[in-house]
C-alpha cells in the first residue's frame, strides 16, 4: 500500500567543509512518490546532499523537512525513526560480508525493535518470513544462507535493497547504486528501485553517474554543479544546453564522456590502466 503522502523539503541548505562549500544554498521540494535522479560531475555535491537528508552529516545552514517535521533538528529516538523512514543504499552495498544474506536483511529491522531484543540477537518467525519475502521479491532468496561477501556485486546490491525494504521506508536514498555494476546487473537493480517506487509509492532519490540511466528511470532530474542546482526538470527538458550547464563546456552536448561523470572504482581503474595521461586525473587508483 502506498505510504501516506509526504513531501521532502530542502530549504536553503548549505554544507561547508572548512573553506570548501560542497552544497550551496539548495532549495528543492520532492513530493511523495517521485523518482528523482541527481546528476553532476564528481565533486558537485551529490553525496553530500543525500547524506544531509539522511542526517549522516548536518547542514551548516538551512533546514530539511519531511511530512512537516524538521528532520534537520531531530535528536535521539526521533532521529533514529527518521533514519529508519529514510533508507540508504550505497555504491559499495555496505553489507556485513561474513554474515549470511538473511541476517544481513534482518539487520534492516534493528531500528524497529527494542534494545533488549536487539541485544538478544533473536529475530521472530514473522521477521524471518518478512526477510525471505523481501529476498524473494528481489529474486535472490536462493542465496539466503550464503555469506553476503560471496555474492556478486549485483546480487549484493539486491540484498542491500531487501535490507532497506525491511525498514519499511518512506524514502529511499541511493548513492550511485549501480556505479560498481556491469550493465545487466545495473538494469536489474534500477528495475527493482523503479518497481518499489511505482508499487509502494516510496520516494526514491538516487545519485547517478550516467545520464542515460537518469533519463530512463527517473521522472525528475536534478542537475548539480559546484554545490548548486543548475537543472531541475523532467528528463525530456534536459536538452543539450542543460547538459552543458550540469557537466560543463567539455561535455559535447549530450554525448557525455564517462570520465567526467563516473565515480565507479572499476571504471577509474580501467581508465588509469588504459590511458596514461588520464591517470593523474584519478590519483590513488
Ligand atoms: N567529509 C568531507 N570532508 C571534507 N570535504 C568533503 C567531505 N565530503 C565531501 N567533501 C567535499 O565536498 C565536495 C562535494 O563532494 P561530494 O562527495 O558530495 O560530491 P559528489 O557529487 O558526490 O562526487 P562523486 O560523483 O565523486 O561522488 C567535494 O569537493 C568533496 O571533496
Ligand atoms: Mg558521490
Amino acid at each position: 500500500m502506498p505510504a501516506a503522502s509526504a513531501t521532502l523539503e530542502i530549504r536553503g541548505v548549505t554544507r561547508r567543509f572548512g573553506k570548501n562549500t560542497a552544497v550551496s544554498d539548495i532549495s528543492i521540494s520532492i513530493p511523495q512518490g517521485q523518482m528523482v535522479g541527481v546528476i553532476g560531475r564528481s565533486g558537485a555535491g551529490k553525496s553530500t546532499l543525500l547524506r544531509m537528508i539522511n542526517r549522516l552529516i548536518d547542514p551548516s545552514q538551512g533546514s530539511i523537512f519531511f511530512d512537516g517535521a524538521e528532520v534537520s533538528k531531530l535528536q535521539g529516538s526521533p532521529l533514529r525513526r527518521w533514519q529508519r523512514d529514510c533508507a540508504m543504499i550505497f555504491q559499495q552495498f555496505n553489507l556485513v560480508p561474513r554474515l549470511d544474506v538473511l541476517t544481513n536483511v534482518l539487520l534492516g529491522k534493528l531500528n524497529h525493535r527494542s534494545t533488549l531484543s536487539n541485544l538478544l540477537g533473536m529475530f521472530s518467525r514473522a521477521e524471518c518470513a518478512e526477510a525471505v519475502a523481501a529476498l524473494e521479491r528481489l529474486d535472490i532468496a536462493s542465496a539466503a544462507l550464503q555469506p553476503a561477501g560471496t555474492l556478486s556485486g549485483g546480487q549484493q546490491q539486491r540484498v542491500a535493497i531487501a535490507r532497506a525494504m525491511m525498514q519499511q521506508p518512506r524514502v529511499i536514498l541511493a548513492d550511485e547504486p549501480i556505479a560498481s555494476l556491469d550493465p545487466l546487473n545495473a538494469k536489474v537493480v534500477m528495475d527493482s528501485l523503479q518497481d518499489i517506487n511505482l508499487r509502494e509509492g516510496i520516494t526514491v532519490v538516487t545519485n547517478l553517474h550516467t545520464l542515460d540511466t537518469a533519463r530512463t528511470y527517473c521522472n525528475r532530474i536534478i542537475g548539480m554543479a559546484a554545490g548548486k542546482v543548475v537543472f531541475d526538470g523532467a528528463p525530456e527538458e534536459l536538452d543539450r544546453e542543460a547538459v552543458r550547464l550540469v557537466y560543463g563546456a567539455d561535455s559535447n552536448g549530450g554525448e557525455i564522456s564517462e570520465a567526467i561523470t563516473s565515480t565507479s572504482v572499476a571504471f577509474k581503474r580501467k581508465i588509469a590502466a588504459s590511458a596514461g595521461p588520464l591517470e593523474s586525473a584519478f590519483p590513488g587508483y
